[in-house]
Parts: structure tokens; sequence; C-alpha cells
């Protein structure tokens, strides 16, 4: 039974949402499949949605996504104060990934929302309690905006509630995402962390970082040490996958090691191939020995400190093979990789292999950014370290 005082600490619109939530009777994907979408959203407010999905592969997009980047670009400042941007080129590039573009446009056809969702398929292993070990098609859901005028007007329950139901339309009815509250009693906290990498162009951005006092080097300040990526030994690689090559070999590889994972994406080769042509991705390896595979994305915020518009590397696959030396050699590389493609920094959410001890390790630091993982419409329950997601 979820207890009133559970429901009190969750959002007063979600906790009304037809969702599966954790400690209802368990079943396979049926049992989401009879969860009815939401009503359909109403408000006295004269505005309609345009949406796009699901895979764009026919090219008919209804969407100005040049349009949708100005509209975050000056509308979504978050609580930190910080504007989250997101460039035109990489909505194309999640357009063509697979998922769904919702806007909420004025009666004068102005944007004034926005949400979108990539779909990635996502595998959960059965344990004690889960409902089930299906893979399910999972919208990976981000980048919820609302004009800052309109506000607190149930907006943002719109533009959800009609990605929810593009979704049904199609067979999805799971989606995650990261927001600063919790919208189910399965929601889980996420500590945020970044690296710095370019130290000047850290602290001119507004990013700080800790003075170290060892070790010493004459010569060398202290803190350039301490941040300093080294070059991985001569006896490991680094192999960018190229989506135009077979790359079935790494993907074994990949699944391999995510497959006892409570919860992880798993593609299929043709996904795969779409996720190589959408993110970065790179195997390590010690000479013929596989070590593991790291992913990662750009994005990009305005911080309002600063007034400075920083681009910054974002994990989004970090799955090691091995023990602990192999998640320290992966994460050296990651590091090297982030470094040769000129990032500043590296913000990073801990979850999966990449552990609190692992990037303190490494010189990360911790940030106070309130964070958590939330379900909509799935009953799995996990802490940071079971969840093998691309988070956005
Ligand atoms: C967050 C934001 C989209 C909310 O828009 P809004 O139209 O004012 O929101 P609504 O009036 O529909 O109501 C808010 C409800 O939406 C839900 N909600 C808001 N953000 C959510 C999110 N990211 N995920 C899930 N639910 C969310 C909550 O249930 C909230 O209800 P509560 O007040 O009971 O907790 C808006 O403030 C915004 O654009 N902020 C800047 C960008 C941002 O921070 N985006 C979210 C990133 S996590």
């Amino acid at each position: 039974m979820v207890t009133l005082k559970m429901l009190h600490k969750l959002s007063k619109y979600w906790k009304d949402m037809p969702i599966v939530r954790p400690d209802e009777p368990e079943g396979g994907i049926e049992s989401l499949i009879s969860v009815n979408p939401p009503a359909p959203f109403t408000t006295e407010l004269n505005v309609k949605f345009v949406s796009d999905g699901s895979d764009g592969s026919d090219g008919s997009h209804n969407i100005d996504l040049q349009a949708v980047s100005n509209f975050l670009t000056k509308h979504n400042i978050t609580t930190t104060g910080n504007t989250t941007l997101c460039p035109a080129e990489d909505l194309r590039k999640y357009q063509k990934f697979g998922g769904y573009n919702i806007v909420m446009l004025s009666s004068s056809d102005k944007i004034i929302g926005f949400i979108m969702s990539i779909v990635c398929p996502i595998k959960i292993n059965p344990s004690e309690k889960l409902a089930h070990s299906s893979k399910i098609m999972c919208g990976c859901t981000s980048h919820l905006c609302v004009a800052k005028p309109l506000r607190n007007m149930g907006l943002a329950m719109g533009l959800m509630k009609e990605l929810i139901a593009s979704g049904y339309k199609d067979n999805v009815y799971c989606s995650y995402g990261t927001a600063t509250m919790k919208i189910s009693g399965n929601a889980v906290k996420i500590t945020a962390w970044y690296r710095p990498i370019d130290l000047a162009k850290c602290k001119e951005s507004g990013f700080a970082y800790k003075s170290y006092i060892k070790p010493t080097d004459r010569g060398t300040s202290r803190d350039e040490l301490a941040y300093r990526v080294s070059n991985l030994n001569d006896r490991y690689n680094i192999i960018k996958l190229d989506p135009s090559q077979d790359v079935s070999e790494h993907l074994d590889y990949y699944l391999s090691i995510v497959n006892n994972k409570k919860v992880s994406f798993y593609p299929d080769y043709t996904h795969w191939v779409k996720w190589l042509s959408t993110f970065n991705t790179y195997v390590v390896s010690d000479g013929d020995n596989k070590l593991g595979v790291f992913s990662y994305t750009t994005i990009h915020a305005n911080i309002a400190e600063t007034g400075e518009t920083v681009s910054m590397a974002f994990p989004l696959l970090f799955v090691s093979g091995t023990d602990s030396s192999g998640d320290n050699i992966l994460m050296k590389a990651m590091l090297s990789v982030v470094k040769a493609d000129g990032f500043p920094l590296i913000y990073i959410y801990q979850c999966g292999s990449l552990t609190s001890e692992l990037l303190s390790q490494h010189n990360a630091m911790e940030t106070s950014a309130k964070i958590y993982l939330n379900w909509y419409n799935h009953s799995v329950r996990v802490t940071p370290e079971d969840v093998y997601l691309p988070l956005f």
C-alpha cells in the first residue's frame, strides 16, 4: 500500500495519474498495457499541441527545431538560475534517433512549451519484487520547459499528458527521466558531479574547483597537477565505434556486460547502430581484453553568475566489464577522450559503475543539485548503482 505519508511527499498532480506504482500488484508488460492513459488535458487557456514522432525516418516533421532551440534559450531557466540550452542540431540528432517532440503553441502560434523523449529499449532483470524481466521500449524524457510567464498553470502536465498519449499510440507505455522532484515512490536521488579538465576555462565559467595540498612539483601549481588528465599507457586501446562498420561484436560485448544489471539500455543491432550514429561511443581494451564501453553526449548551459555558456561532456553509458581496476582505466580513458575533444569539464550523474568512490578518486566534485530519477508506469525499484540507462 502507498501510505498517505508517502503520497504527501509526492507531487499532487502525479498522485492522481493512472500510473503503475511500486506497491501495487505486480504483473508482466500486460499489466502496463492495461493501465489507461491519463484523461485528456484540459485548460481554459487557448493552447494547441504539435507533435513529431516516432522515429523520424519518413522525414515528415511538423516542428521547427530551430524555433524550439530559441525557445529553450529564452525560457529553460532551471531552479539553479542557470539556463539549459539545446542547439537545433542536437534536437535533430535526437529526432533521427527516434522519439517524440511535443510543442505547445499559443493561439497566435507562439511556442509556449516543449518536451521530448527518445525511445530506448530497456531490459529489466527480475529480482525479489520486480514486475517482469521483459525488454520494454521506454521513453527517456527530457527538456521539459514552459514559457516563464505561463508557469504554475498546469501547462507542464499538459505537455506530459500529450507525450504519454503519443507513446501509447506506439505501444511505448513507460518513461523515465530526471527532475527536481519525485513523481512516484520509486524515484531515486541521483547525485551530480563535475570533473574540471581545463581549470582556467572552468573558473572563468563559474565552476569552482578544490585546492589540493599534494602533490608538490616545482613549477606546476598543485591544482593543475590534481586535475591533470594523463595519457593512457600504450598497452590500452581506445576504439571509437564506427556505425558504418560491422559493430555486432561490440554490441555482443556490451550486452554481455549489462546482461546481469537490474536495469540497462539493451539495444538490438538496429538500435545499436542508431545509438552509435547519435552518440560517440568507445570500447577500451587492454591488448586483446576488452575492459568496458562508454558513450557521451554534450550538454550546454548558460551560467547565471558569469553569463558564460559552457558545453560539457556528459556520460550516457559507462559500463565496465571487469573489476575496479577496469573501472579506473575506463574513467581515465573517458577523461582523456573528453579532453582531446576540447571540453573544459565533464558533468556526471553518479549511477551504475560511476560510483562516488570512483568519482572522488578521479578528483570529480560533488554538486548540490537536487535530481531524481523518476519512472512513469513502471514499478521497478532501483538504487543509483542499478542504473545503466542513458539519463539526460
Ligand atoms: C518545471 C516546469 C516545466 C513546470 O512547468 P509548469 O507549467 O509551471 O508546471 P505545472 O503548472 O504543470 O505543474 C507543475 C507540476 O508538474 C509536474 N512536473 C514539473 N516538472 C516535472 C518534471 N520534470 N517531471 C515530472 N513532473 C514534473 C509536477 O508534478 C508539478 O506538480 P507539483 O507542483 O505538485 O509538484 C517549468 O517550471 C519550467 O519550464 N522550468 C524550467 C525548466 C525546468 O526546470 N525543467 C524541468 C527540468 S527537470
